[in-house]
């Protein structure tokens, strides 16, 4: 039987009842900015939002609409982790070293087996479904130095219609040589993953020199240039994580001012690149990444499990600098954008600075999109918007029963969620209207 889609309104829309909480908007002031509908109504068509808002005022122009009643449980965008490994997925929890040698001691050996092309697609699948059932539905990712386990991260990505954004590693120097590649290969495969994958769907490639010790200048020169050709692909990069990672930018490249201005040097410091921790810098750092208009990924589990920092989020924010919240998984020790948020507040706590909760929904949503200029397709529940977003119960156990008895206003939802709450409060995840996850419990 033909359906006569247009003259039947309905066909093909879904709606959602929930609380439902975003940030519709750019905003320097999230803790006042946000947009909460007690009981909220989101309705989708084809993968995009068309609707967000009060239900019981406007359920009546959808008659017969299919409802999926999720009624008392929290309904946002999808998370943006916007910093992290995938062939660190699993040696999360390696114990006992900071950065230099916890890179020699378990990541170069780990990433290593991301040579083989059919091991590295079924841990892109374990990778995938880890995001999910935390609620992450975008993320911007580092893959190994092969060119084959890129290629299986796009291709497992693509099967859920997911906004990814992704690089293989350029590492030519000063790592084990069966981990290195050059200057010529670097660029070559870069250049074709570019070319395969660099806006197919909703795929994008990020120019990966893993961190300035790694990479020779001449491999950097070809990666700026490379940036260059394509301007619309992201970068991204580690930065002044660690005290010895700094002095040994410095031995390795005399001449420049600082670290940032090794990167800076080749046209790796713009607008859609993204700088890893930034958490010992100098004071003309800060300016460089205001004036290019680059983001930092702050990862605080990553930076007190490596011992690494407290990153000074109010310094970043005074320099107009755009921040984004990241697990940095495997050096984080979680795949949980909200126990990351419970870290980043314990992290500015130490710094003497409260961070609200709803300022850093913010830097894991709508926040993380501006940063990344997605906002017209990631990060909040506008109509037109890509329709990715998470279902949470905030009611998941005894203890969070008791604890939101009496207190549930929408900021109090998120930080005990942050505190409090991990994978087990995800109800469903959503990407592009379909869904992706679906815990096994009965949420009530
Ligand atoms: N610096 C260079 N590589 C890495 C990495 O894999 N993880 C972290 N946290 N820092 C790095
Ligand atoms: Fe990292």
């Amino acid at each position: 039987m033909l359906v006569d889609v247009q003259h039947n309104p309905l066909i093909g829309l879904k709606g959602y009842r929930a609380k439902i909480l975003h940030f519709a908007k750019a905003t320097t002031s999230p803790k006042d900015d946000y947009c909460y509908f007690e009981d909220g109504l989101l309705v989708t068509r084809d993968g995009k939002v068309i609707f967000t808002g009060d239900y019981k005022n406007n359920i009546n122009q959808y008659d017969k609409l299919d409802i999926q009643d999720y009624s008392g449980k929290l309904l946002l965008p999808g998370f943006i982790d916007s910093h992290m490994h995938f062939p660190q997925t699993e040696m999360l929890a390696s114990f006992g070293e900071q950065l230099l040698d916890w890179l020699t001691d378990y990541t170069f050996p780990t990433e290593n087996k991301f040579a083989d092309y059919t091991y590295a697609r079924a841990m892109a699948d374990v990778f995938l479904r880890q995001l999910y059932r935390h609620g992450t539905t975008s993320a911007m990712v580092y893959s190994s130095v092969h060119k084959c386990a890129a290629d299986a991260l796009f291709e497992a990505a693509q099967k859920h219609n997911m906004l990814l954004m992704a690089g293989k590693v350029c590492m030519d120097r000063n790592c084990p040589d069966w981990l290195q590649d050059s200057p010529q290969t670097a660029q070559r495969d870069s250049a074709e993953l570019i070319k395969t994958w660099h806006g197919k769907d909703r795929l994008h490639y990020v120019i990966t020199p893993r961190f300035a010790p790694t990479s020779s200048e001449a491999q950097l020169a070809v990666l700026g240039e490379l940036a260059q050709q394509y301007p619309s692909v992201f970068i991204q990069s580690h930065l002044s994580e660690n005290h010895n990672e700094i002095a040994w930018v410095k031995s390795l490249y005399p001449k420049h001012k600082h670290y940032l201005d090794v990167y800076d040097h080749f046209g790796l410091v713009r607008q859609g690149a993204v700088f890893g921790h930034a958490i010992h810098l100098e004071k003309d750092e800060w300016q460089c990444l205001a004036e290019r208009g680059a983001s930092i990924a702050f990862c605080p589990t990553s930076n007190l499990f490596l011992g690494s920092g407290l990153f000074n989020l109010a310094q970043a924010e005074q320099h107009n600098i755009p921040v984004m919240l990241a697990t940095d998984v495997g050096g984080g020790t979680s795949f949980s954008m909200l126990k990351t948020l419970g870290e980043a507040y314990k992290v500015c706590q130490l710094r003497g600075n409260q961070l609200d909760p709803m300022h850093g929904l913010y830097l894991m949503t709508q926040g993380a999109a501006v940063g990344l200029g997605l906002e017209q397709q990631i990060g909040n529940l506008n109509p037109g918007s890509d329709a990715d977003f998470v279902i949470l119960d905030p009611l998941f156990d005894e203890l969070t029963e008791l604890r939101f008895k009496h207190h549930n206003s929408p900021q109090d939802l998120i930080f005990a969620l942050s505190i409090l709450g991990d994978d087990r409060a995800t109800v469903a995840t959503y990407i592009a209207g379909k869904p992706v996850y679906q815990a096994a419990r009965q949420h009530n």
